[in-house]
């Protein structure tokens, strides 16, 4: 019977670290509390013993994972001391197992019926009570820091977590609780891309972005309970990844030929996936094999090939504040009261990115007309381009490219290579570098007439998941089209005027997510 079970102080730890605890509150072990008296229990490690000396205190030891050998390290020290050890929980009220981390402790303890009359009901606690307990020689008091649940109670995740379908329906910051849990799905989500499979694409996307978007990190499976875009593949890859810390697939998938080609091929600037694929399925596999194919590569291609390791290794946000100033100058020189905005990873909040992407307007309507090409002119004259490819305004109304669900840009862009000087003193040491006083850096340089601004800020900040999602929902939940030029409603044929980018959202009804919470 309830009634008759001691306080029972329950220790959980985890295989990364000692976690949490049950345990009675504060008065558990002191004189006249609710188990002095409690008969002989069969499930308690010495409860019948004579060397029991804090009857009012049974300790249950709930991590799931914990060796063998550890458990009956701890139950012997434990009983050594004069402490109660439980071997399984019969109070009636755990159901006999506790298998994961805080989430069930959580669930347990609010599950769990009230306790007896004059009873004190079980508590959660970190192993440090234990420690102490045992170095004290006797069960020290429970203080909050002992307290997992009390102490931390909103970072346990409630079951099921209420999660928006979408992810512009969502907070995403840049750093979250699951890292290594996305990037394993974000893995194949660009292996199923490699492959041409769009549908699995958007499947392990989806699920990693959820993944980033959770208060808290995963630590059973359960906790993935109605959770949206989790199907049977990406629950296996996590249940794998939470058993035994790596996914074979995903190794399987890195270590393979392909996967390491077409991600060695799609670095070089100007080559897509399906100019890698047909690269590889002719037999090429490394750089030089590509280099000496010079005569079929695009001139893009062949600057990327170029400038292949300053490309690939990343822009710091101080580079991309260098090049701030940089094209200022440029844009201030050509069109004064032209304004210059960093967009993409940065502008959410990255200190590292695989370019640097520039948005240009000016607050007078047509002002931007003819801009870029006296920029490009301004840049290269200071030396500072290696390599640029233009692309005008596409002829023609623009808005007939909405109208067609074009997701291009209908923008004045330039997608650069800028030379980069590298402060004095900054050259890396150690790691060999062609010229150690500049750098190759990505840059896209983009311009937008005033009235279409927010949409080509809100296009271009990213991630490139949450715009896909963003259009997606447009479409899908509010029937109209988005992209980066503008918002169209097709049933009353009308663009939608936006002034800000907080325009956009509530047009959309959503509510407004700054660029740092974009990082889907
Ligand atoms: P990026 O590819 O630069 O991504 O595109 P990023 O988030 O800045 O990542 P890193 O840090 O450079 O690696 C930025 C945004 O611009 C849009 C993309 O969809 C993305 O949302 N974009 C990019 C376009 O709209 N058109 C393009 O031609 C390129
Ligand atoms: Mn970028």
């Amino acid at each position: 019977m309830a009634a008759r079970c001691p306080n029972a102080i329950q220790l959980k730890t985890s295989r990364l670290r000692l976690r949490c605890a049950f345990a009675g509150p504060r008065t558990t072990w002191s004189p006249g509390g609710v188990s002095s008296g409690a008969p002989p229990n069969p499930h308690l490690h010495g409860a019948v013993s004579s060397a029991v000396r804090f009857p009012g205190v049974a300790i249950y030891l709930a991590e799931p994972r914990m060796g063998r050998s550890r458990r009956a390290f701890l139950t012997r020290l434990a009983l050594s001391k004069g402490f109660r050890v439980l071997d399984a929980y019969r109070c009636g009220v755990l159901g006999g197992r506790l298998s994961g981390g805080g989430a069930e402790a959580i669930r347990w303890q609010e599950g769990r019926p009230a306790p007896p009359t004059g009873g004190t009901p079980p508590a959660l606690l970190d192993i440090s009570w234990f420690t102490e307990s045992m170095a004290a020689g006797q069960p020290v008091p429970v203080e909050g820091r002992h307290r997992l649940q009390v102490a931390v109670p909103r970072e346990v995740l409630p079951n099921p977590v209420w999660m928006p379908l979408y992810a512009c329906q969502r907070p995403t910051p840049l750093t979250h609780h699951n890292a290594s849990l996305s990037a394993a799905l974000e893995t194949l989500a660009e292996a199923a891309g490699f492959a041409g499979s769009e549908g699995r694409l958007l499947s392990f996307s989806r699920a990693a972005s959820v993944l980033k978007a959770l208060p808290c990190p995963v630590t059973a499976l359960s906790q993935l309970q109605g959770l949206p875009h989790f199907g049977e593949h990406s629950c296996r890859v996590i249940q794998e990844l939470l058993e035994h810390g790596v996914c074979e697939e995903v190794e399987r998938v890195q270590r393979s030929e392909r996967y390491q080609s077409m991600k060695l091929f799609t670095r070089i600037f100007g080559v897509g996936v399906r100019t890698a694929d047909q690269w590889y399925r002719e037999g090429l596999r490394t750089l030089d094999d590509v280099r000496k194919q010079v005569q079929r590569l695009t001139q893009q291609q062949k600057a990327g090939l170029e400038h292949y390791q300053d490309l690939s290794s990343p822009v710091q946000r101080p580079d991309a504040e260098a090049l701030r100033q940089v094209v200022e100058a440029a844009v201030g020189w050509a069109l004064p009261g032209a304004t210059v905005t960093l967009a993409g990873g940065f502008r959410r909040g990255k200190l590292q990115g695989h370019d640097v992407d520039f948005l240009i307007t000016h607050p007078e309507e047509g002002q931007e007309v003819g801009l870029l090409p006296r920029v490009m002119h301004y840049l290269e004259q200071q030396g500072l381009v290696l390599y640029q490819q233009h692309q005008r305004s596409p002829s023609g109304d623009p808005a007939r490219l909405v109208l067609k669900g074009h997701s291009m840009d209908t923008f004045e862009q330039s997608f650069c290579i800028f030379r980069l000087p590298r402060p004095p003193g900054t050259a890396k040491g150690g790691t060999w570098s062609p010229h150690p006083s500049w750098k190759a850096v990505r840059v896209d340089l983009v311009v937008a007439p005033i009235s279409q601004f927010p949409f080509a800020l809100l296009g271009w900040t990213g991630s490139k998941h949450f715009e896909r999602e963003l259009r997606r929902f447009s479409r899908k939940e509010r029937g109209l089209w988005l992209n980066s030029c503008g918002l169209f409603d097709p049933e009353q044929e009308t663009f939608f005027h936006a002034a800000a980018e907080e325009d956009i959202f509530r047009r959309l009804g959503l509510a407004y997510l700054p660029p740092e919470q974009r990082n889907a």
